[in-house]
């Protein structure tokens, strides 16, 4: 059973299904994505800065490469966490950059009480929209989504690599990947209902201010059991930000089918590379504040069995911002009896259809 609220948005009720459920520890919670908009709070900063999977290895990608060097820390958040750590590595300057107001506040307030704060400068606003001299040699920016690119990393980052990195300067992460496999969302959820967290209403409520309008956000499913995968998991999306790092991509990839179910959609999660020669931070199997998106791609759930294929297509374009992408994913499940079935989503960074998906409407039910 789901419990229906009301949520007041840009003077719109909307009403949202909620898990009457609280969240425990492990449990799987259902949230919107949140971290692709300037929605930040303290609370989320506390997710990242206790991260320890996450912060063990930017730690130990800047005690390699930060001493002697001037470090660029982009979105350094309330605590100027990286440009703290460069600085403590040995760096010789760390210059920190964050674009939220009040996280800046926070962030000025934090290095007054910093000794020796003479090696640290912060900026207010956005790295894309900033001109500043000298070049650093190394760029730390922990802009990575749960949807690798859906933060901006990939046009962030190549705006750094052209503006303000010295040429031969290098970006912590090295690599984001985000890894997609079939599912069925109520696999996810086993035992509760397709429903919000009632903690995450707030957040829905501020993606919706800030956007003007309710949309269908990503949704971002909170300790999936790795057990309710259909499929192997096969890299969709790919940033190499030491490398060739394209700002818009598209793979075609062919998910098998690996045992009997149903199928309504896909889960992505991350792997992430702070260093090149690491084992990656992997956000399925690994506790950290990075969640996994599910996207709804089939109307209704199809019967699923070893055999079959979904062919899925997963494209990156950037939004009308320049920095956020959109993504477009359509697919076609290939059954062992020779059927096709074809599915599609439209996941804009902001704006685009509300309600559009079953999946939506069981979430925001009409009145
Ligand atoms: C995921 S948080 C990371 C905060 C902190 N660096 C950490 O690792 O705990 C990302 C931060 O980057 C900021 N941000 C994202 N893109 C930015 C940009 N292009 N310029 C400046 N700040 C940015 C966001 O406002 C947010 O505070």
């Amino acid at each position: 059973m789901r419990n229906i609220q009301q949520i007041e948005t840009h003077e719109r009720s909307l009403r949202v299904s909620v898990d009457p459920e609280p969240e425990q520890e492990g449990r799987p919670a259902l949230w919107p994505s949140v971290g692709e908009y300037p929605i930040y709070d303290p609370f989320f900063y506390t997710t990242m800065t206790t991260d320890d999977e996450r912060n063990q290895r930017f730690r130990a990608a800047l005690s390699q490469l930060a001493p002697d060097r001037r470090v660029l820390d982009i979105g350094t958040g309330q605590d100027l966490l990286w440009a703290r750590e460069g600085v403590q590595a040995g760096a010789r300057h760390a210059l920190a950059i964050e674009v939220i107001g009040d996280a800046f506040h926070k962030a000025a307030a934090n290095l007054s009480s910093l000794t020796p704060r003479d090696r640290i400068t912060l900026l207010l606003g956005e790295s894309t929209n900033l001109h500043f001299a000298p070049r650093a040699d190394v760029c730390v920016a922990e802009i990575i989504g749960s949807l690798a690119g859906a933060e901006g990393a990939a046009a962030v980052l190549a705006d750094a690599r052209n503006r303000h990195l010295k040429p031969g300067g290098l970006v912590v992460p090295h690599r984001a990947v985000t890894l997609a496999a079939a599912v069925h969302l109520s696999d996810l959820l086993p035992d509760q209902p397709v429903a919000f967290a009632e903690a995450s209403l707030p957040y829905l409520r501020s993606i919706f201010d800030w956007h003007g309008k309710p949309f269908d956000v990503r949704l971002r499913v909170e300790n999936p059991s790795a057990d309710a995968l259909l499929s192997e998991g096969a890299p969709v999306e790919v940033l190499d930000f030491n490398g060739d790092l394209r700002t818009e991509q598209r793979t075609t990839t062919r998910l098998a089918i690996t045992r009997p179910g149903r199928l309504d959609g896909v889960l992505t999660w991350l792997n992430l590379w702070c260093l090149p020669d690491e084992a990656p931070l992997d956000a399925l199997r690994m506790k950290t504040n990075w969640a996994s998106i599910y996207l709804p791609l089939f109307e209704n759930p199809l019967p699923v069995a070893p055999g079959d294929i979904l062919e899925l297509t997963f494209a990156a374009t950037l939004s009308d911002d320049g920095v956020h992408p959109d993504y477009q994913l359509s697919a076609a499940l290939h059954t062992a009896d020779g059927q096709q079935h074809h599915g599609s989503l439209e996941s804009p960074h902001h704006g685009g259809a509300f309600r559009a998906h079953t999946t939506y409407r069981t979430l925001f039910p009409a009145s």
